[in-house]
């Protein structure tokens, strides 16, 4: 195990009836900007329990967050901060509606130019608003870590950033409102997880760090066992719980401690959903098993482990098998695994494959994912 030094400061309000408990942890004199999207707030009535449980403070709301949330929107934001003089801002969405709050919140602060630097550059953030949230679907674990991505439209671009000043102070996890999300978010979601722990999970390395990879297989457990469910029988409160909290713990770090981490997976991602749109987890779920396939002799000895502890396959052509399972699991929540399934074929390959050469980042826990590296395994999941 390498060494590590860890902190997770998010306190987790977690359950039904929860979101008037945030009176309890914004100050009383702030002056707020609520956050949020495209308006699913409106209908399932978590806009009214916010305004409700916001009756005693000054606030002032922000909306028209995009999932994929664009930079130029958040620098509006970041003028409306300024014309009001906001210090804390209240996040009510996904994880689109979060990470555009985080960005935001740094944005508002940054005193060394123009705050694209953030993600083109990965400029330090010296100071951000404070803020907390309250969460909506299940997915990405923005709610319990200080990372975020953030899309510039005018270049095609989607770029991550984190700073340990971007953690939510609070975040509000009632798996009650996460019953209206539409179908396709619900398959997203879990996939996203999933993927999540797969990046920190399914690497070359095994034994050393047999705590993280327990837990690991907890999540993942999870997910394959309460997803199928979410679709079957939506209102299921335990089933949405155990959903809500998998998809938190699967990217809060914690799993991550001390072990070698890929990411191939979401950077690739990133670049089909800059250029084509796609959802991030419909990216996930083409990429992914074509990372397993390509790399499947460094990733070898997890693959198998993964095959057996989840899906329990044993024998020969394990990792094959295992390769199958996880695809048929994205397909059985919905999510399809090729890019023919999106209208995309050799253009698409060219595009992200050139991209990822211009920036000539070598991906994955070995850092031997080239761009040719990429082109092969999208080719495989034409
Ligand atoms: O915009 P509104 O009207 O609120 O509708 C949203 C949106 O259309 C809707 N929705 C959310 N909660 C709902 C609901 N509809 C009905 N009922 C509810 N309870 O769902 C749609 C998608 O929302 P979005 O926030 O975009 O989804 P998600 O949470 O999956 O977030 C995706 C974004 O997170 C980034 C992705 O790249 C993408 O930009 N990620 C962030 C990470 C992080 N901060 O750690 C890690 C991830 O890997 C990921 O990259
Ligand atoms: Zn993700």
């Amino acid at each position: 195990m390498e060494n590590f030094t860890y902190v997770n400061p998010v306190k987790i309000i977690f359950g039904k009836d929860t979101i008037k408990e945030i009176v309890k942890e914004i100050p009383k004199a702030s002056k707020i900007l609520m956050i949020y999207g495209g308006g699913s707030i409106k209908k399932n009535g978590v806009y009214d329990q916010t305004v409700e449980a916001l009756g005693g403070y000054e606030w002032s709301e922000f909306s028209g967050i995009e999932p994929n949330p664009h930079y130029e929107t958040c620098m509006k934001a970041v003028a409306v901060i300024k014309e009001k003089n906001i210090d804390f801002l209240l996040s009510v969405g996904g994880g689109s509606v979060l990470d555009a709050t985080k960005f935001i919140a740094a944005a508002a602060c940054f005193e060394d130019g123009d705050p694209w630097a953030i993600l083109s550059k990965r400029a330090v953030i010296k100071k951000a608003l404070s803020f907390g949230d309250i969460i909506t679907l299940p997915a990405t674990g923005s709610e319990m870590n200080s990372g975020g991505v953030i899309t510039r439209a005018e270049t095609q671009e989607k770029l991550a950033f984190g700073s340990s000043l971007t953690f939510p102070k609070f975040s509000v996890l009632d798996p009650t409102v996460t019953y209206t999300l539409p179908v396709r978010q619900v398959g997203n979601g879990v996939v996203d997880a999933f993927v999540h722990v797969m990046e920190q999970y399914l690497t070359y390395n095994e034994d050393d760090t047999l705590l993280q990879d327990h837990l690991s297989e907890a999540i993942v457990k999870t997910l394959v066992a309460e997803g199928p469910k979410a679709l079957s029988t939506p209102t299921d409160y335990n089933v949405r719980a155990n959903l809500m909290w998998a998809s938190t713990w699967a990217l809060n770090g914690w799993i991550a401690q001390g072990a070698p981490e890929d990411w191939a997976t979401h950077m690739i991602g990133h670049e089909i959903t800059a250029f084509y749109g796609l959802d991030h987890a419909q990216t996930l779920a083409i990429v992914l098993p074509g990372v397993m396939t390509v790399l499947k002799e460094q990733k070898g000895k997890k693959i198998i482990r993964l095959g057996k502890e989840v899906f329990g396959i044993e024998g020969n052509g394990a990792i094959e098998k295992t390769i199958e399972a996880v695809e048929g699991f994205f397909e059985t929540m919905g999510v399809k695994t090729h890019l023919s399934d999106y209208g995309l074929g050799d253009e698409a390959i060219e595009k992200v494959s050139k991209r990822l050469a211009d920036r000539g980042w070598k991906l994955g826990e070995c850092g031997n994912i080239t761009s040719d590296v990429v082109k092969e395994i999208l080719i495989l999941r034409k």
